[in-house]
């Protein structure tokens, strides 16, 4: 029987005589609190009222990690893992349902390990990319990894769950590059690529956090860069032809530009911001954007050139001149709250419906923004079922709906704007599944039930088929009913595991 609260003493005796007393936080501790909002990004699942830990526990070594599934399998008390703590549903440190719970945080393993020759890098999950970032380019300032944008995201989660940046249509996604993983199983057992066998670790590459173990660290392979990279921001306005320029992005950006230049957009206060990285030099670029994009009337002016490392800054809001040891720090601002949703276009969406679009985000309190991350050259050339990742060919963008609002208003409660603006867009996104990224995770297209003690697959389904497609959402349940048929790692969007027949 899991989660009995008469079980939580044992569970915690248990840990104590494999883990480290100082690396077990529980709820009486004076630090419980600044430890369990070490790495929260999200302020709403830190009100009163959400359904918190039994304790943090902050492995230093495999060990730790394997004592604490151990005891949390003999004792009946699931583990949440946490890297980065970046959820947008607060999976990794919060329950949804009331639930006694243990947090395994990672934080305290995260070194990166870049074998120059090779052009691979062993990875710790508690790293953040930002970390991995500098360290892969310090070693070798031609060499990077192509993975998200904001530096504080965790490795374990980000790579759990695909990996969207803007060199992806150059390498693909994070997933694309890995190489192999070390993992703990519901059974404790550390297991490499080899030992996990193939089914388990395709999963593990986009399949989503927590439903298939602790994954401890990753190999990847590391991508070339050139010694100088460009970026540029343009902002339109509607006066100055947001609406026309936006309308021919979207079959230009994903087919009609060279890989190695990504154009992504940010529509927001009824403007399009185009945020730019191009795997070249300025005078390189000039005349791609002048022949393919004119509308945009980039000029000179517009390039920033720099080494690539300085343009994962700049792009986080940075500075040709900011130090990049920025890259290093894991301190997250708890401003605002936020809600995130996602979207898949396939059919380029016509500049009528963009006239309508954009006055959704007029600025007004309680509105946000969207992203549109282009898609096509290597990431769109991938098979779907290459790993758990499906949104490949014929995939224009992704769309990131963001909402936030400040944490001074009085309620974390999730403004209705974002559900409207969601409603608005069905007509013109993908449909049967409505496609979603498991990584812009989001409650409000299904949570899992549970059924006979285990989660039912044809719930999941509900979820599941938007993450994953439906071949590899059923691989991704076969996965898990032989890798824990039982259930023990668990959330609200884990997995359900499904028993062969056959
Ligand atoms: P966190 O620690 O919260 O974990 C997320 C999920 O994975 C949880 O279910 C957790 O249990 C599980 N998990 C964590 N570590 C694990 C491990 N070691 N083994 C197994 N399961 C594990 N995405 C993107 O693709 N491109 C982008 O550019 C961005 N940008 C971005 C900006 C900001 C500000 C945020 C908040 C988020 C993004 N994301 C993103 C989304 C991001 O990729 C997603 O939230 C990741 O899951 C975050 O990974 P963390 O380790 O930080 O999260």
């Amino acid at each position: 029987p899991l989660s009995s609260a008469d079980s939580s003493g044992e569970f915690l005796q248990c840990l104590a005589a494999g883990v480290p007393s100082q690396l077990v936080v529980t709820r009486g501790s004076s630090s419980f609190a600044s430890v369990l909002a070490s790495s929260v990004r999200n302020p709403r699942f830190l009100a009163p009222g959400t359904v918190r830990p039994l304790c943090v526990v902050t492995p230093t070594n495999a060990s730790h990690v394997q004592a604490a599934v151990l005891c949390g399998r003999r004792h009946g008390v699931r583990l949440r893992v946490r890297s980065g703590g970046h959820d947008y549903e607060g999976l990794s440190y919060r329950s949804v349902r009331q639930e006694v719970f243990a947090v395994v945080d990672l934080a305290g393993l995260r070194s990166v390990r870049v074998n120059r020759r090779a052009a691979t890098a062993w990875v710790d999950s508690g790293a953040t990319v930002g970390e991995m970032y500098y360290a892969v380019a310090k070693a070798d300032a031609g060499l990077a990894f192509p993975a998200g944008l904001c530096p504080t995201i965790g490795v374990g989660g980000h790579f759990s769950g695909g990996g969207i940046g803007m060199m992806m249509r150059k390498y693909g996604l994070s997933v694309d590059n890995v190489l192999d993983a070390m993992v703990v199983d519901a059974n404790g057992r550390l297991l490499d690529k080899k030992a996990m066998g193939r089914d388990y670790f395709w999963a593990l590459r986009g399949g989503g956090g927590e439903s298939f173990g602790i994954v401890l660290s990753w190999k990847v392979r590391l991508v070339a860069v050139p010694r100088t990279v460009t970026v540029f921001n343009i902002q339109k306005t509607l006066a100055q032809g947001a609406v026309d320029a936006v309308t021919k992005w979207q079959t230009l950006a994903p087919a009609a530009l060279p890989d190695e230049l990504t154009i992504r957009v940010v529509v927001q206060n009824k403007q399009a911001l185009f945020q730019s990285l191009y795997l070249g030099t300025c005078d390189q670029l000039l005349p791609v954007m002048g022949s393919r994009f004119p509308e945009l009337g980039m000029t000179r002016a517009d390039c920033r050139e720099m080494s690539w490392l300085q343009s994962m800054v700049y792009i986080n809001g940075g500075t040709s001149s900011t130090p990049v040891e920025v890259l290093l720090n894991r301190t997250t601002s708890l401003s605002v709250y936020t809600k995130n949703k996602s979207d898949y276009v396939k059919q380029a969406i016509p500049s009528a419906s963009w006239e309508k679009i954009f006055p959704w985000f007029d600025g007004a309190a309680g509105a946000g923004l969207i992203i549109l991350e282009p898609h096509g050259g290597r990431v769109g050339s991938i098979a779907d079922g290459n790993t758990p990742y499906p949104h490949r060919s014929g995939v224009l963008y992704n769309i990131q709906y963001v909402a936030f609002w400040p944490t001074t208003t009085a309620t974390p409660a999730v403004p209705d704007w974002i559900k409207n603006v969601h409603a608005f867009m069905e007509p013109f996104v993908t449909s049967n599944p409505r496609d979603a990224y498991v990584n812009y995770r989001d409650l409000d297209i299904g949570e899992n039930a549970v059924a006979g003690g285990v989660t039912s697959y044809e719930n999941g389904r509900v979820w599941g088929e938007k993450y994953f497609g439906a071949a590899n959402f059923r691989r991704l349940a076969l996965t898990k009913g032989k890798v824990d048929a039982s259930d023990y790692f668990r959330n609200e969007q884990s997995i359900p595991p499904l028993v062969s027949t056959k």
